[in-house]
């Protein structure tokens, strides 16, 4: 298993190019299932995720081509539908396989798509996806572990609201009603960009889709979606993690092909710390306005609210800030797993239910750490970045699934930051 060495203290100063969204790109991908012709994606991170999505597409038989020059381009083509199954094997890997689903379904009357397993950080159910797709007349069941879908007929388009905003299942009942006949309202619907860019993407193809960004929306399902070309929005977390390293270790960081915009409630929390956001010529700049970063409460909320993805990185930079802040992470329980090591570098901070009361100190110091899910592993990356001294993350293989390159991009702004494997 891998770790991460690095030498801490030194503030990052640089321009590090963000890459395209994971989460709008997972969708994307499965997208592709729903007609015969191809989905050309571009703006393509390349990260565990993704070639994972791409194992399980095809297996269901998408051919599957990238550009020649052009790496992050990617040619989805779905003519044959080879098996309509998602076999345990792939799905355990990666939550998110749960987004062939509705594609499956819509496009062949039939899904069977194991139970997903994913990120340690709660039960997450897939019971909204389940109900969306009975509300637009498919038969479900749960056989030997499988999600069993069946709509011989086709699917019908409904109205459905949600119980609580899901971006995977607005995202999977998005892609099922463009294929269902007639019309499909989504009320509560989760709003966050990826979702957007899926909806942009499936008018593209075809499917007539109004309200994109709010919580309602609403599909004119088609008999047939031909192929398009999309371009992928940026990764708005991969963004905001680094705006986050750049205020912890008090340096300044240029952003590249990404955008202000996507960040709101991070933004406005950032601020309130005295960190300073401006972009201008489509670079985001970011530094600390004074040398201390201040207190501040912070709710993760669907969005535009924060983002529970940026939690665990926000906790080092308030570990450090003057006074005391408490952070309350509402979308998903268990989602503290990185206190704990971060108790270990120094940080105080009291975690009662949902609220972490994180006390600030003077600075934090470097030690051994594990790393857990996806976003506790950046966080204690940021941790060990800001400490000072030696900090090693173990278990790291976390990271690669949704940060492309992350310690080449640190070090070229300055951290001292290597990887090591076992026996290195
Ligand atoms: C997506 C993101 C993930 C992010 C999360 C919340 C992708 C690939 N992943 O995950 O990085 O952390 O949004 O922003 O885009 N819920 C139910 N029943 C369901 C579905 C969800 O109760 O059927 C609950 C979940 O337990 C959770 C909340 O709804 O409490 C939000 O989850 P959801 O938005 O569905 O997250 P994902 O789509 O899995």
């Amino acid at each position: 298993m891998d770790r991460i060495r690095i030498f801490g203290g030194l503030p990052l100063e640089g321009t590090i190019a963000i890459g395209g969204a994971k989460n709008a790109a997972l969708p994307l991908m499965a997208a592709s299932l729903l007609c015969e012709e191809s989905l050309v994606l571009s703006n393509l991170p390349e990260l565990a995720d993704i070639a994972t999505m791409e194992g399980l597409l095809s297996q269901h038989g998408v051919a599957i081509f990238r550009g020649a020059a052009e790496r992050r381009t990617l040619h989805l083509n779905a003519q044959r539908i080879a098996s309509t199954t998602a076999p345990y094997d792939l799905v355990r890997k990666m939550r998110a396989s749960i987004l062939v689903l509705g594609p499956l379904l819509a496009r062949c009357g039939h899904a069977r798509v194991s139970l997903p397993g994913g990120c340690a950080i709660g039960t997450r159910p897939v019971d909204l996806h389940l109900k969306g797709l009975e509300r637009l007349g498919a038969a479900v069941s749960l056989e030997d572990g499988y999600i069993e879908a069946r709509a011989p007929r086709g699917l019908k388009g409904a109205e459905i609201v949600f119980a609580t905003p899901s971006v995977g299942a607005t995202e999977n009942l998005l892609m099922a009603a463009a294929l269902a006949e007639g019309e499909t309202l989504l009320i509560n619907a989760a709003r966050e960009p990826e979702i957007g860019d899926l909806a942009l993407c499936l008018q593209k193809m075809g499917a007539g889709i109004d309200g994109i960004g709010s919580d309602r929306l609403r599909i004119s399902g088609v008999k047939a979606l031909s192929g398009a070309e999309h371009s992928i929005i940026p990764d708005r977390i991969e963004t905001g993690t680094y705006v986050i390293a750049a205020a912890a270790t008090g340096g300044r960081l240029f952003l590249t092909g990404t955008r202000l915009d996507l960040l709101a409630g991070v933004a406005r929390a950032l601020e309130s710390a005295g960190v300073s956001l401006t972009q201008k010529d489509g670079v985001i700049e970011v530094s600390r306005r004074s040398r201390a970063l201040s207190s501040f409460d912070l709710v993760t909320e669907p969005y535009p609210g924060f983002p529970t993805d940026l939690q665990a990185q926000m906790m080092p930079l308030i570990a450090i800030a003057e006074g005391a802040s408490v952070i309350t992470e509402t979308i998903f329980e268990n989602r503290f797993m990185h206190v704990p090591e971060l108790a270990r570098m120094g940080a105080d901070i009291a975690v009662h239910g949902a609220s972490a009361l994180v006390r600030g100190v003077p600075r934090l110091k470097g030690a051994p750490v594990m790393a857990t899910d996806l976003r506790a592993s950046v966080s204690l990356v940021i941790a060990g970045l800001a400490a000072e001294g030696e900090t090693v993350v173990n278990r790291i293989y976390h990271l690669d699934r949704g940060y492309e390159r992350l310690e080449e991009k640190l070090a070229a702004c300055g951290a001292r930051i290597e990887r090591e494997s076992d026996g290195a």
